[in-house]
């Protein structure tokens, strides 16, 4: 492959982030056995962090964003690939440690790559991406810690966020009652349309002190952390189950073990960079028994362009949805 393409890239001098859309060609890009011509990429709350050069997501520079893409291969040295496949790539370093999808093409390690599930267009998959991916991780590990349709509501935090709208999809077209919490009050009519029967606002960092308030929540998703999770341990039923992946609101956690020994609450902790036989075995879910019904409500569909703004908009948490671009135009 020869010539040049279109790349979001990110360079750091003297400790300043700064990023613009530039030419480029395939040797610059960082090395692997794949090349991949991008359909489409996404935004993930990691690239708006790394576009800032906040919490050290990038140490290597320039770099170019995106920790998610979907596309055709169009070189392979790798047996398990070939010319005209549909893939999708998910984290595994891309977009932070590697150059990612914010690009025409990208070049990786066959090791990252997965054939597209099967009946997911290359936009389902970039719309799903990291986010809905964790998302399915989530609804998966609750389940397997025996979360069922009969036990109680779910809460899903930071609700309008891109894994809680792909996670509030998911669970109400699998049978789940889902309360959404938001900050966003008038994101109420859109969020009741993917599903959720209730919108409540977010709780504030004085709602109380005490190790255990009224139980609530059979389970819940949370992508806020910090006193949002901290409430959450003192809120749910018992043997409630919290899957906890983010930390939009903050990374400290303040419980006591209070909840854990008499309501036997529990937490689990979600990793979305899985092994390849897990992602494969979530995204096969993904693409049926949890295959979320709202995608094209929930895809905002913009251009490279458009990219600086909206990752500045995600990091303000002023973001809804999944924002999806499309790198062929
Ligand atoms: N562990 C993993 O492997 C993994 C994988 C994916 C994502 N994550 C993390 O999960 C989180 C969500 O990711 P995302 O891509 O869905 O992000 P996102 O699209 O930016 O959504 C985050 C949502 O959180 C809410 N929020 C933002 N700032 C907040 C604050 N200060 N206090 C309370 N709520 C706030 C907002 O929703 P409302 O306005 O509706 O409240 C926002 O839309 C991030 O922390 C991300 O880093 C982790």
């Amino acid at each position: 492959m020869q010539g040049i393409f279109k790349a979001f890239r990110l360079h750091s001098i003297d400790g300043v982030v700064t990023r613009k859309i530039e030419s480029i060609q395939l040797d610059s890009l960082s090395p692997g056995n794949v090349i991949i011509k991008v359909a489409f990429s996404s935004i993930n709350y990691k690239d708006a962090l790394a576009s800032k050069g906040l919490n050290n997501v990038v140490r290597e520079w320039p770099r170019i964003s995106g920790i998610d893409l979907t596309g055709i291969v169009v070189e392979s040295h790798d047996l398990r690939f070939s010319p005209g496949d549909e893939v999708l790539v998910n984290g595994c370093g891309i977009g932070v440690d590697h150059d990612g999808g914010h690009a025409e093409y990208a070049r990786v390690n066959a090791d990252w790559v997965m054939k597209l599930p099967s009946g997911l267009t290359l936009l389902d998959a970039a719309t799903i991406g990291v986010a809905g991916y964790t998302a399915g991780l989530s609804l998966d590990l609750m389940e397997l810690n025996g979360l069922n349709t009969q036990g109680g509501p779910i809460l899903v935090t930071g609700a309008t966020g891109g894994v809680a709208t792909i996670a509030i999809d998911m669970l109400s077209q699998r049978g789940y009652q889902v309360t959404a919490m938001s900050g966003k009050p008038n994101e109420t009519a859109y969020l009741k349309n993917l599903g959720a029967s209730e919108v409540i606002g977010r709780i504030s960092p004085e709602s109380s002190f005490k190790p255990l308030e009224k139980a609530q929540w059979a389970g819940a998703i949370d992508s806020v952390g910090g006193y949002t999770l901290s409430w959450l341990t003192r809120v749910m039923q018992t043997s409630g189950i919290i899957a906890a992946f983010g930390n939009a609101g903050g990374a400290e956690l303040d419980t006591t073990v209070v909840p854990f020994i008499l309501r036997g609450i529990r937490l689990i902790g979600i990793n979305a960079n899985s092994p390849m036989n897990i992602r494969e075995k979530i995204w096969k879910k993904i693409a049926n028994e949890y295959r979320p019904t709202h995608l094209k409500e929930i895809a905002s569909i913009i251009g490279i362009e458009k990219l600086a703004h909206h990752l500045d908009l995600t990091l303000a948490g002023k973001s809804k949805g999944r924002i999806v671009i499309d790198m062929t135009k």
